[in-house]
């Protein structure tokens, strides 16, 4: 409550310096608000703290949260006079999820692999086979930049229309100079083209492509090329904030990953980690080491791994989708991440190989069936955690003034019905920096619930 009195001060005084009212948007009618306001990240039991505010209402100026509250607080704000107004028809609404670790870019999927993987062969068999990361690597370096580009905007169709507004893309299915440049300057014209924020990673160190793996030395050679001509180039051209390793059995060891890490910081790309998905590696006590903003999978963690996630400021981000699609039944300690003070998301880790999914929802209902977590920690875990992640905190992840106004709004009585069904998309509006990025078609059995406005209550939301 104090924040909201904080924040509506500090409305009230901006307000005298706005010319253009019509700019400002007045949201109402949402049930059920989760705020997340407050500290972040979020640690233990502050991990269940939404921050709901009944018949919540925000103000919201070019773009950006000016205030939020309840009803009667944001309405009663001269600022809303002349407001454009929307009312979500007592839905509930969040922050918009931040998916912190997804392979956007990529030529198609791996189907053909779905078979052989429910016949028992395993992820590490298949890659052995040519199949895994090297098939998605042949098939993106024979795709031009145009189809890549428009297989990515369906998908970020859908992680809208799933209630996701900022995601992290990697690179990785291009593995040499050319194609890895491509897939990140597509990064950057996805961002200009449209809403979702992407956010770049650069993962050279995804395998050791083929073409070094015939001869002898070849993984040092590619460790390199990645060293003294990728990352020196990725950073010349600021194209990634971020340089990531998949340090595993078949992909590279610890020891490579610390020497690719390092050069990654050297010039200016913070680390993150794929970690002890399939075996342990010691890749998480790395990544804690050299300040990694997160570890990823988790899995096969020890409770070193655990203790030592929990005294940093590591992220832990899980990704139970990868489990769930390749039929595994070790999913990562996420109570005893929790328990012991960890900072843990949640994100789909989006990719043709273990996780064909743009759906958070989804995530969120194997986070509260598999890892035993609570809906309101998956939220939680899923928007301030993961902003956290990607060291975008402070813009994203809440709905606190002079944040973006990023919502995921859900056609839904209560938001524990956001995990609770599943295999079905809930979301009834996306929204970015305050512009609806998507909104549920009308449908003509559904009726007119599915109308934003409400005519009959039309006199009661005019603007004060
Ligand atoms: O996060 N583990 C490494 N990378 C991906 C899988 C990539 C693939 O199989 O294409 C992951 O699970
Ligand atoms: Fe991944």
């Amino acid at each position: 409550m104090r924040s909201l009195r904080r924040a509506l001060g500090r409305e009230l005084r901006i307000r005298h310096n706005t010319d253009n009212l019509t700019s400002n948007l007045l949201i109402t009618g949402a049930s059920q608000l989760l705020t997340l306001h407050g500290r972040a990240p979020r640690r233990g039991k502050t991990l269940s703290n939404l921050g709901i505010i009944r018949d919540g209402a925000l103000l919201v100026r070019e773009g950006l949260i000016a205030a939020v509250g309840t009803r009667a607080e944001v309405e009663a704000l001269a600022e809303c006079r002349g407001a454009k107004q929307i009312d979500f028809g007592g839905r509930v609404a969040l922050p918009g999820f931040v998916d912190s670790h997804t392979h956007l870019i990529h030529a198609a999927s791996r189907a053909e692999e779905y078979e052989l993987k429910i016949a028992g062969a395993s992820y590490e068999e298949i890659a052995r086979k040519g199949g895994g990361i090297l098939n998605s690597v042949k098939k993106l370096r024979a795709a031009t930049s145009e189809a890549l580009k428009k297989r990515a905007l369906g998908a970020l169709g859908e992680f809208a229309a799933h209630g996701t507004t900022t995601l992290e893309a990697k690179s990785g299915y291009g593995l040499d100079v050319a194609s890895e440049l491509k897939i990140l300057a597509l990064h950057r014209e996805l961002n200009q083209e449209q809403p979702l924020e992407i956010v770049s990673t650069f993962l050279g160190a995804h395998v050791v492509p083929a073409e070094y793996r015939s001869k002898t030395g070849g993984a040092s050679s590619y460790v390199w090329l990645l060293m003294e001509t990728l990352i020196p180039e990725v950073s010349r051209q600021r194209l990634a904030e971020f340089c990531d390793v998949f340090c595993e059995r078949g992909a590279f060891t610890r020891e490579q990953s610390k020497i690719i890490l390092n050069a990654g910081k050297t010039h200016g790309l913070v680390p993150r980690v794929h970690a002890e998905q399939l075996t342990r590696s010691g890749a998480t006590q790395l990544g804690v080491q050299l300040g990694a903003a997160s570890c990823d999978h988790l899995e096969h963690i020890s409770r070193a791994d655990i203790r030592a996630l929990a005294g940093s400021n590591t992220a832990a981000t899980l990704l139970p989708g990868c489990d769930f699609h390749l039929g595994l039944v070790k999913y990562a300690p996420a109570r005893a991440l929790i328990e012991a003070g960890a900072i843990v998301a949640l994100a789909t880790d989006y990719n043709p190989g273990t996780s064909p999914t743009q759906s958070m929802p989804m995530i969120l209902s194997l986070a509260c069936t598999q890892l035993r977590m609570t809906p309101a920690e998956a939220i939680a875990a899923a928007t301030i955690n993961g902003a956290y992640a990607l060291r975008r905190e402070k813009q994203i992840g809440s709905l606190e003034a002079g944040k973006q106004a990023d919502l995921a709004v859900f056609d839904v009585d209560d938001y524990r019905e956001i995990p609770y069904y599943f295999g079905m998309n809930t979301c009834w509006m996306a929204m970015k920096k305050g512009q609806i990025i998507f909104q549920k078609a009308h449908s003509p059995v559904a009726g007119p619930g599915e109308i934003p406005y409400d005519k009959d209550d039309e006199g009661s939301r005019s603007p004060v």
